[in-house]
C-alpha cells in the first residue's frame, strides 16, 4: 500500500538514488541533509517502506515554493506525482499559503505537462538559471493560486511562529 510520510534519515539514501536518476544536474547529498531541518517540508511516497518519490517545499508567510519533486523512473505515470502534489497543496492550505511557486527547466516537457495538468500556470522566466553540461538553460516559473480561504487562528499562529522561528503545535 502507498503512503506519504515525513522524511527520516533512513530514507535519505533512496531519495538521493531517485534524484540521481531523475535530474541531469542532481542535488548533492548534503543539500538533502540540509532540507531535513525544520524550515522545510520534506516528504516521501512509500510503497512497503520503499521510497518511490519525494518532494521538498518551503513556506514563507503566504507563499509556498516547491523546490524539488521526483518519482522513481520505473514508477512514473501511476499517479504518484499527483499524490505528492496534492500533499503539497494540503499542507499549503493548512498553513494559510495563498500561492505556490516553482521553477522548471524549459526543456523538461514531462514536468511542464504534469504541472499544467495540475492547474499551474506559467508566470515568468529566469534566464540562464540552470547549468547544462555545456552552457545554461532558462527556467520557467509556474505558480498556482490556492483557494482564497480566510486564515484560521491556527494558521495565524503558524505564520507568527515562522516569523519568530519557533513552532506551535
Ligand atoms: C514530473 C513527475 C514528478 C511526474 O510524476 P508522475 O508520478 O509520473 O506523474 P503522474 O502519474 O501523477 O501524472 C499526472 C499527470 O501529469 C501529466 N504527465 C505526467 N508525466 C507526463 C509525461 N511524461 N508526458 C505527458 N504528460 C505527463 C499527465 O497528464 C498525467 O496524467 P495521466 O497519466 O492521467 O495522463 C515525474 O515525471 C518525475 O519525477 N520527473 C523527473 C523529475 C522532475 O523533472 N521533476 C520536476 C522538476 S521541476
Amino acid at each position: 500500500m502507498r503512503k506519504i510520510k515525513k522524511i527520516k534519515k533512513a530514507y535519505l539514501e533512496q531519495v538521493f538514488g531517485i534524484e540521481q536518476l531523475s535530474n541531469s544536474t542532481p542535488w548533492s547529498y548534503s543539500s538533502f541533509l540540509d532540507c531535513m531541518k525544520k524550515d522545510y517540508e520534506f516528504y516521501v511516497s512509500l510503497e512497503d517502506e520503499k521510497v518511490i518519490g519525494f518532494f521538498i517545499a518551503s513556506f514563507s508567510l503566504l507563499e509556498g515554493h516547491l523546490l524539488n519533486i521526483s518519482v522513481a523512473p520505473n514508477m512514473k505515470r501511476q499517479g504518484i506525482g499527483n499524490e505528492l502534489l496534492k500533499k503539497v497543496e494540503n499542507l499549503s492550505n493548512k498553513f494559510g499559503i495563498k500561492e505556490i511557486f516553482l521553477e522548471v527547466r524549459e526543456s523538461n516537457q514531462e514536468a511542464i505537462n504534469f504541472y499544467k495538468k495540475n492547474g499551474f500556470i506559467e508566470v515568468g522566466i529566469r534566464k540562464n538559471y540552470y547549468k547544462l553540461y555545456e552552457g545554461r538553460e532558462d527556467a520557467l516559473i509556474f505558480s498556482k493560486k490556492l483557494r482564497d480561504n480566510s486564515l484560521s487562528l491556527k494558521q495565524i499562529l503558524y505564520i507568527l511562529s515562522n516569523l519568530f522561528r519557533f513552532r506551535i503545535r
